[in-house]
């Protein structure tokens, strides 16, 4: 079966004034597929994210195509609406909200009710621990916890694609595990 791109970065760089934090940087995405970018500290991981994500523009070079369309410059929300969501590197969930509205504010721009109550059970399905916890502040979760919630209301998009920077930074091993497994559970059901 021939294999179907759904990401492509073509001869990519980045500039940050003067500095280069990616240089000519090529690879693509073949739809269910995992992919992960290794790199040491500094070399250009985020920076290649947050481009294809549209948080960072004006220093990129080179191509960036979605499903065929060149988006290196859409807005974020054009970009997030195509199907292409992100989980920042540091887990950025809204502390003072509780673990069901930032489920909800995942969802923010779409208005399929009935696919949205699909996607709570979904996402709850995937962790059970957010489903204990739905009415917790989310700055109260733990670390490993906080990371479930940003996969969680990221999925709440319903994306063609998740971006995660860093998904295992700073958790405990067991819990490392349980990340990646559900990564390897969401590519299957895809
Ligand atoms: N806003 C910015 N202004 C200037 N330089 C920046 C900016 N953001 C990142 N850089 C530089 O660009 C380079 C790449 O940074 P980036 O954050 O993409 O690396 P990374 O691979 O994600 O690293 P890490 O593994 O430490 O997260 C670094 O040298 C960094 O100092
Ligand atoms: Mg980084």
């Amino acid at each position: 079966m021939e294999a179907n791109k759904i990401l492509e970065v073509i001869n990519y760089s980045y500039y940050y004034d003067q500095i280069c934090a990616v240089r000519e940087l090529s690879f693509h995405v073949n739809e269910g597929e995992v992919v992960t970018l290794i790199g040491s500290n500094g070399a250009g991981k985020t920076t290649t994210l947050r481009s294809i994500s549209g948080l960072i523009r004006g220093g990129g070079r080179g191509e960036i195509k979605y499903m065929g369309r060149n988006i290196e410059n859409y807005p974020p929300h054009k970009i997030s609406g195509m199907g292409i969501a992100q989980c920042l590197e540091g887990r950025q969930v809204f502390p003072h909200l509780s673990v069901r509205e930032n489920l909800v504010m995942g969802a923010f721009t779409r208005t399929d009710k009935k696919g949205i109550a699909d996607d709570f059970d979904y996402v709850y399905a995937l962790f059970p621990r957010l489903l204990e916890r739905q009415d917790q502040m989310a700055g109260t979760l733990s670390g490993g916890e906080q990371q479930m919630l940003a996969v969680g209301r990221a999925l709440m998009q319903r994306p063609k694609i998740l971006m995660m920077d860093e998904p295992s930074l700073g958790l405990a091993p067991i819990v490392i595990n349980e990340i990646f497994q559900t990564i390897k559970k969401l590519r299957m059901t895809a």
